[in-house]
């Protein structure tokens, strides 16, 4: 099967009350850990890939690596530009073998978020492409952007309709309290999603697929496992997954995890150097590395996602 759009997925995960997982990938370990855990659980799966990650490992080697996930599993798998800054970036993916784009109009006023999605989506469309276009403001950090807690902003539903009639996008982000990063809310901060929010959105869209962005969970074990091998990650809070769940199950098609996967990757990297300070081959630290990728991602599939079997 090659690689396939997220159209069939989403139609399936909103009938069926789950999500997919949307996991960012930057080398051959990520993508291997993510797609062993998915293959395990008979899992769709979409492999996204950020402008840092473009410039980290250069996009012909990361679409090369999933065309090789895809060839080895059988899983349908589609290659997601996450966050594309502008047209361009969008175009380049669009032409280089990506099955779906998100383009990242959330910072700019409205209407000039609406131009440069339907550019987008015109584009796309006309290539077999789907899009992702964002309304609302999440805070946190991605890429070089930082947005603080005061600059984000909730999606106004009232908007959701017009946004979506008037661009064309296949699948819509939104903002009801996740955000970048790992660390999302401040000691004794109540870390909720805006359900209320979620389910106005709904109303107005009914049976169209929501995605939700920053939705990693920031797991204690693992910040705990960072700091006991030498690492100072004081205060890293993540949103709940019984939180997720409920989004999941609502019209949220579409969940976002990168900082978790960083998380359970960086403590086996620290956790094998400290207990093996005279190895220096990386084979060595990377197939732990890659092995709780693969157990991060068989969690939240079974435990977050709810999409086990739904390949
Ligand atoms: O939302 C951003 C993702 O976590 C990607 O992060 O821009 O550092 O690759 P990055
Ligand atoms: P996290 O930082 O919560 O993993 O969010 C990732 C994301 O939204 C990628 O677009
Ligand atoms: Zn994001």
């Amino acid at each position: 099967m090659p690689l396939v759009t997220t159209t069939k997925m989403f139609e399936d995960a909103y009938k069926g009350g789950y999500a997919v997982g949307a996991f960012n990938v930057n080398n051959m370990e990520i993508i291997q850990g993510i797609v062993q855990g998915a293959q395990k659980l008979n899992a769709p799966l979409i492999l996204q890939v950020s402008k840092g990650a473009r410039a980290y490992a250069n996009h012909t080697y990361l679409v090369k690596l999933v065309e090789a996930a895809v060839e080895t599993t059988g899983l349908p798998i589609a290659l997601h530009l996450d966050h594309g800054p502008d047209f361009e970036t969008c175009k380049a993916c669009i032409d280089g073998g990506f099955t779906s784009v998100m383009i990242d109009g959330s910072s700019l006023p409205y209407e000039e978020n609406i131009a440069v999605t339907k550019k987008v989506v015109e584009y796309a469309h006309a290539h077999g492409v789907v899009v992702e276009g964002e309304l609302g403001r999440l805070a946190g950090v991605e890429d070089d952007v930082k947005v603080s807690a005061e600059d984000s902003s909730y999606t106004r539903p009232e908007e959701v309709f017009d946004f979506v009639s008037r661009t064309g996008v296949d699948s819509l982000a939104i903002a009801i309290g996740t955000s970048h990063g790992a660390y999302k809310f401040k000691p004794g901060q109540d870390p909720k999603i805006r359900i209320d929010i979620l389910e106005e959105v709904e109303k107005q869209l009914p049976g169209f697929p929501i995605v939700l962005h920053g939705a990693s969970s920031v797991i204690p074990e693992f910040v705990d496992e960072i700091n006991r091998y030498g690492g100072k990650m004081d205060n890293a809070i993540g949103i709940p997954e019984s939180e997720l769940r409920k989004a999941a199950e609502h019209a949220v098609c579409k969940i976002n995890i990168d900082s978790d996967l960083r998380l359970a990757m960086t403590a086996a990297i620290r956790k094998y150097m400290a207990e093996n300070p005279s190895h220096f081959d990386p084979r060595q630290y990377l197939a732990p590395a890659r092995e709780a990728i693969q157990g991060m991602v068989e969690h939240k599939i079974t435990d977050v996602l709810g999409c086990a079997g739904k390949a």
